[in-house]
């Protein structure tokens, strides 16, 4: 990595002048870092970061993909040790070995990629080697079972989520997954509660319950880790923000006395003035794909649109509305009940992506710890992995130099931080995957390209390149849907939009005429067109 930075904003982080109730009686924070660095081998993620937190306030951690936030949270929590710098909470200097050690001292994190156990209950991962137990004094052998439902039940009531604590993990959406993650969380009644992205695939609704269990734990003196790339939600909850670019302490701000714009700034070092590029390209009237009567039993029914060529297409609804269901029927991985599909005039049968993906069908999957990545293997590989017969010579085997090319392009193109094409992908930051994953849809070079929040976690920066992507595919003529629960994202980038209310599309709308308020109309079910 580059040279050392310049040293950090001494302001920054001297202790507060007003020793409020935010500071223990010597005015030391609740937890300090001072001079933290990290190295993996061939990466230097963080060099001489400073951090504190004080009790009850809400501090976000703000940087682009890669920037080192998530290692930073693990050295506080005790799943990396620090290369340097030192650790001090609550006024002595600790050394966490593992997360059961620094949870035991009361700090908790939510990860950024979830850690559920599957085929466990809810209630049981909410207590994963820490369930209530029979016996003297719950020392018992066994566990007792309904202590260990009615305490799931209470931290599960307390977000105002609405899941049967003994259901299997198993089968639940993102967002109740995480919900899970932030139950459990809660359980551990901490002093210091780190959140990685905890947003980043919730509801406006359960955005809203999250944030107002933040402020009841930010009252009772909880010292919260925030970190999100949605910077506007930020507003509403946090107190102090601190930026890191390139693994460097950047500075520390009052969010009060600072603008997203100079957030953003100081993490990517220049200003961003424009949010969306200018779309370069103009549908044709040509259709590419078109659907008619989609339904399958219990999430969509009756859903038919059309896609022209070199248009983008907003699924726009709220979520659980049905718009990944009908993606992933339509890519095969679920089956139809009934509807047809057409491609370019010729009905498929498409019983699995595979057959999708033969078609020049591509979807690239909101889930994508799960659906998208080989996580052990590296970059090239993962790059590739769609697409195979184009890195391949005439005998089948890997032409390797191919196949290096094709994912320098790409990592150059999406800007992906990794210190070789030969990392293991499980070793990159959780935006850096996410952008491996567009890119190997890319070079898959289809026709019809279904991107399902496909910003969602990516930092401002690779917003603007992924837009900048979706322009240049629809400009080469590919038909585009983008499934999006940000409607400025859909208003900026779409050609129309359909909107998705319970299972059904309840209006295709013109973007250029259309606004939020309208969109959200139909979304709601209150407007309904006929088309
Ligand atoms: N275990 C590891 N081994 C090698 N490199 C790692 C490891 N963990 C993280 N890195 C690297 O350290 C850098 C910082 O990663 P980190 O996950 O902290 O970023 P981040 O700020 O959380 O990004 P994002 O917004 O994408 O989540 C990245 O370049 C990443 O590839
Ligand atoms: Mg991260």
């Amino acid at each position: 990595m580059e040279s050392r930075p310049a040293e950090p904003r001494q302001s920054a982080h001297r202790p507060a002048m007003t020793a409020g109730p935010a500071l223990s009686a010597s005015g030391e924070p609740l937890l300090r870092l001072d001079n933290i660095s990290k190295e993996f081998p061939g990466v230097r993620a963080l060099s001489n970061v400073h951090f504190d937190l004080r009790r009850g306030e809400v501090h976000a951690v703000c940087g682009e993909n890669g920037a080192g936030k998530s290692t930073l949270m693990k050295i506080i929590s005790g799943v990396y040790q620090p290369s340097a710098g030192t650790i001090i909470y609550k006024g002595a200097e600790r050394h966490f070995s593992s997360t059961r050690d620094s949870e035991a001292a009361g700090i908790a994190i939510i990860h950024q990629e979830l850690n559920l156990v599957p085929h466990l209950s809810v209630a049981e991962n909410i207590y994963l080697a820490r369930e209530p137990r029979l016996g003297f004094m719950g020392r018992g052998f066994l566990v007792d079972r309904k202590k260990l439902r009615a305490d799931a039940k209470r931290c599960l009531d307390r977000l105002g989520v609405d899941i049967d604590p003994g259901r299997p993990v198993r089968g639940l959406s993102v967002a109740q997954c995480q919900m899970v993650e932030i139950a459990k969380s809660l359980s551990l009644d901490a002093e210091v509660l780190i959140m990685d992205e905890p947003t980043s695939s919730l509801t406006e609704q359960e955005t809203r319950l999250l944030f107002k269990v933040i402020r009841d734990l930010k009252a009772s003196g909880v010292g919260i880790v925030y970190i999100s790339h949605r910077l506007d939600e930020m507003a509403e909850i946090v107190d102090r923000v601190t930026v890191l670019r390139d693994g460097r302490y950047i500075s520390t701000d009052d969010f009060a006395d600072t603008t997203v714009d100079a957030i953003v700034s100081k993490m990517v070092g220049r200003s961003l003035d424009e949010k969306f590029p200018d779309r370069t390209s103009t549908p044709s009237d040509e259709i590419v794909l078109s659907a008619e009567g989609l339904s399958r039993a219990g999430t969509f029914r009756d859903v038919s649109f059309t896609l022209r060529r070199g248009e983008i297409l907003g699924f726009a609804g709220l979520m659980g509305a049905g718009r990944t269901e009908v993606a992933r029927a339509i890519f095969g991985a679920d089956p139809l009940d009934a509807g047809t599909v057409t491609l370019h005039g010729r009905t498929l049968s498409i019983t699995s992506p595979r057959d999708a993906i033969a078609a020049g069908i591509a979807y690239l999957s909101e889930d994508r710890k799960a659906q998208g990545l080989a996580i052990k293997m590296p970059v090239d590989a993962n790059m590739t992995l769609a697409n195979m017969e184009d890195v391949s010579n005439r005998f089948g085997l890997i032409d390797f130099a191919k196949q290096a090319k094709a994912a320098n392009d790409y990592v150059n193109l999406l800007n992906i931080r990794t210190p070789s094409i030969k990392q293991p992908v499980r070793l990159l930051s959780g935006g850096n995957q996410q952008k491996i994953i567009i890119g190997k849809w890319l070079f898959r070079k289809s026709k019809v390209l279904f991107f399902d929040e496909p910003t969602r976690g990516i930092d401002v920066g690779a917003k603007l390149s992924i837009y900048r992507i979706m322009d240049a595919l629809a400009a080469e003529g590919i038909g585009v849907v983008l499934i999006s629960s940000e409607l400025p994202e859909i208003l900026g980038m779409t050609d129309r939009v359909a909107v998705f209310h319970q299972g059904r599309i309840t209006g295709v709308l013109e973007t250029k005429k259309t606004t939020q308020e309208e969109i959200m109309r139909y979304a709601s079910g209150y407007a309904r067109s006929a088309g």
